[in-house]
């Protein structure tokens, strides 16, 4: 089974991927993560961002993986646990940027689908799961959120690390990244035509967990019916 979780930042997504893949006992594959840790790779090598060439050439060297249960979820870069590092303000951006780069692109996905394949059931995160990198996922939800409810729920995780966090350059900065991510030429954010678009504005998390679990209860109802009739 394939399940794929799209949306924009701060819609809850790997929250929600996680909660899945532990109650379905299924892999999980945040694939934010990969592009952070592909970033990290292009600033530790002294890449510019925008030496499109370069970044590519770093991102096919780098060993990036995935490692540990949803909620102990490890990346990886080259053999070393990166987990904390990729989650700066920096890493963010530069993320952000190389991830309009076909050639990073490609690399990742191939990655992401190697990794999707071995296993028998996996849940994938990210902006372009269910339109690219497995376009014959079994369910696809396209998850989303007011902005403003977006930024404010990244604000108050961002406040508990950093001591100037503050919830305008939160905003700005949520903003930025959609707004990338949604008009690249490769693979922009978009949601799949068979996808179930779900609006977290007004839900609590275990809202949105119990309708995305009941989407899966239904749909694996109706293929078991399938098979018997
Ligand atoms: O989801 P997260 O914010 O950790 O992802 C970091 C960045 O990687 C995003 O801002 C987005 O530009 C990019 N990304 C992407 N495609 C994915 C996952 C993430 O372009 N499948």
């Amino acid at each position: 089974m394939i399940i794929a979780i799209d949306g924009p930042s701060g819609a809850g997504k790997s929250t929600l991927g996680r909660m899945i893949a532990r109650a379905l006992h299924l892999l999980y594959i945040d694939t934010g993560a990969m592009y952070r840790a592909a970033a990290l790779a292009v600033i530790r090598a002294g890449v510019s961002t925008t030496d499109e060439g370069a970044v590519a050439d770093v991102v096919a060297r780098a060993d990036i993986n995935l490692a540990g249960d949803p909620d102990s979820l490890q990346v990886m870069l080259n053999g070393r646990d990166v987990s904390e590092e990729i989650r700066t303000e920096e890493v963010s951006h530069s993320s952000s940027v190389i991830s309009t780069i076909p050639e990073v692109r490609r690399t990742l996905v191939n990655r992401q689908r190697e990794m999707g394949n071995r296993a028998s059931g996996v849940v994938l995160d990210g902006r372009d799961i269910g339109t690219v990198v497995f376009p014959q996922a079994d369910i696809k939800f396209f998850l989303t959120a007011a902005t403003e409810e977006r930024a404010a729920r990244r604000y108050e995780e961002e406040r508990v690390k950093e001591r100037d966090a503050t919830f305008e350059a939160t905003l700005a900065d949520i903003n930025t990244r959609d707004r990338r991510d949604s008009t690249r030429d490769d693979s922009p954010l978009r949601i799949a035509d068979d996808a179930i678009v779900i609006d977290s504005t007004k839900l609590s998390i275990d809202e949105v967990f119990e309708r995305m679990m009941a989407v899966i209860r239904e749909r694996n109802m109706d293929a078991r019916e399938g098979i018997n009739s």
